[in-house]
């Protein structure tokens, strides 16, 4: 006896299986015949995923759009003005409002795996208080990872190095860094050191926000790599953007992928924000500005693709949905083979897991029984379609169902002069 079966459904890997559930594991994956269930959903041409993983996005400042201006330029350096002014006047119940208003979109979206970047340049740690509340009240239904960032620069701010290591102590559960806005390259690279430093005497992961502009110079992901090497930090780091790689000499990057692939860092482009932002100095030719995706992938590097923003300073659009993020990807990365195609969607679930280090994601015997049913066949459809997500389910429970689009022409639905052609008829 079952809590639930989810019967009939095709798996990413093209399996057709019925999948037991019971005390919130995933008890079988089989052909369960006649079993008994305390619910049964049909599942039947419909595809059964694990759920959708954002290893990248800032949750304190979700939701702002138009909070207390809009970003006239559309540039990063703007936006982090921006959010600068609305860090002033926000209140700790109003961030804890607008996240959790996003984790609802994001539930009913499939997305259960979220990693958020917390700004810690803020003497009041505001955002950092207001987001570890959010943790705890999202706990059943989304794993919430926050990243300690300091946006102004660990060093460029005079309290963010103190205010950094506050948070983590206060709870938050991975350093973060933005080494490209250091006043200089040197100063970058030290925040690299001491922030992997600071990661590897704490037993934590690392994150940062490296080389997030257009200059084919900037090294601060060789130098992330290398620490990472140094003190044993192996599959513990992320690089996120990296989009001056799309800038960088080709004999350098022949250099620099290896050295990526050895240290075993996780890359995180974020393709809606990275499409938007990166080039806007530039007249024509105009760089895309993502980072070298498919090359990454072929030397063996975990890529997954990241949301950074929804209704921002920074992005004015987004809808929490992570097969939004893996289509603009599969475009602006030119990844249209059947193959290349099928890796998105596994950017924005496996990839991003491994990311994020979760345990007990997937599909099989023993796992965490969350998953979702998008209304359709596999997952190549379900990003063509950016398929509607039928039943989302989270530690064993269903939370969110959307009824299966149906559309129904009418004559109304037409033109005048087309109407009045047929009606003539
Ligand atoms: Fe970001």
């Amino acid at each position: 006896m079952f809590d639930l079966i989810v019967k009939g459904g095709s798996l990413p890997d093209g399996r057709v299986a019925d999948i037991g559930i019971k005390g919130g594991k995933i008890t079988a994956v089989d052909q369960l015949g006649e079993a008994q269930a305390g619910q049964i959903i049909d599942a039947t041409g419909d595809l059964v995923s694990p759920p959708f993983v954002d290893p990248h996005f800032h949750m304190d400042a979700t939701l702002s759009y138009g909070l207390p201006r809009i970003n006239a330029s559309g540039t990063l350096l703007e936006g982090i003005g921006l959010w600068g002014e609305l860090k002033q006047v926000m209140t700790h119940d109003e961030v804890v409002e607008r996240a959790l208003s996003y984790c609802d979109w994001a539930a009913s979206m499939g997305l259960l795996a979220i990693r958020s970047h917390v700004d810690t340049c803020d003497d009041r740690l505001l955002g950092v208080e207001a987001l570890l509340e959010v943790r705890d009240k999202v706990k059943d239904y989304i794993d919430l990872q926050l990243v300690a960032f300091p946006q102004d620069g660990f060093y460029r701010d005079p309290t963010a190095r103190a205010n950094t290591i506050r948070a983590l102590d206060k709870g938050v559960d991975i350093v973060g860094g933005i080494p490209h806005f250091e006043r200089t390259m040197a100063d970058g690279a030290a925040s690299v050191t001491e922030l992997c430093e600071i990661a590897a005497v704490r037993g934590l992961q690392v994150d940062m926000h490296c080389d997030e502009t257009d200059d084919p110079l900037s090294r601060h992901i060789e130098t992330l790599a290398n620490e990472t090497q140094r003190l044993g930090l192996q599959g513990r780091v992320a690089g996120s953007h990296l989009t001056s790689m799309h800038s960088m000499d080709n004999y350098y990057v022949s250099k620099l992928l290896p050295l990526i692939a050895e240290a075993e860092v996780n890359v995180i482009p974020n393709p809606l924000i990275n499409i938007v932002l990166q080039g806007r100095h530039d007249t024509f030719p105009k760089r895309r500005g993502l980072t070298r995706v498919k090359e990454m992938l072929a030397q063996g590097i975990n890529v997954g693709w990241g949301q950074d923003c929804v209704l921002d300073p920074w992005y004015s659009l987004g809808t929490a949905d992570m097969l939004d993020v893996a289509f603009m990807g599969l475009h602006v990365a030119q990844m249209t083979s059947p193959q290349e195609m099928r890796i998105c969607f596994d950017m924005v679930t496996t990839h991003n897991a491994k990311t994020m280090g979760l345990p007990d994601y997937g599909l099989h015997v023993g796992a965490k029984a969350s998953l979702v049913i998008l209304d359709a066949g596999a997952p190549i459809e379900a990003l063509r379609l950016r398929a509607t997500r039928l039943h989302v389910i989270a530690n064993g429970k269903v939370i969110s169902q959307t009824p299966r689009p149906e559309a129904t022409l009418t004559l109304a639905a037409r033109p005048a002069s087309v109407r009045r052609r047929h009606e003539a008829d």
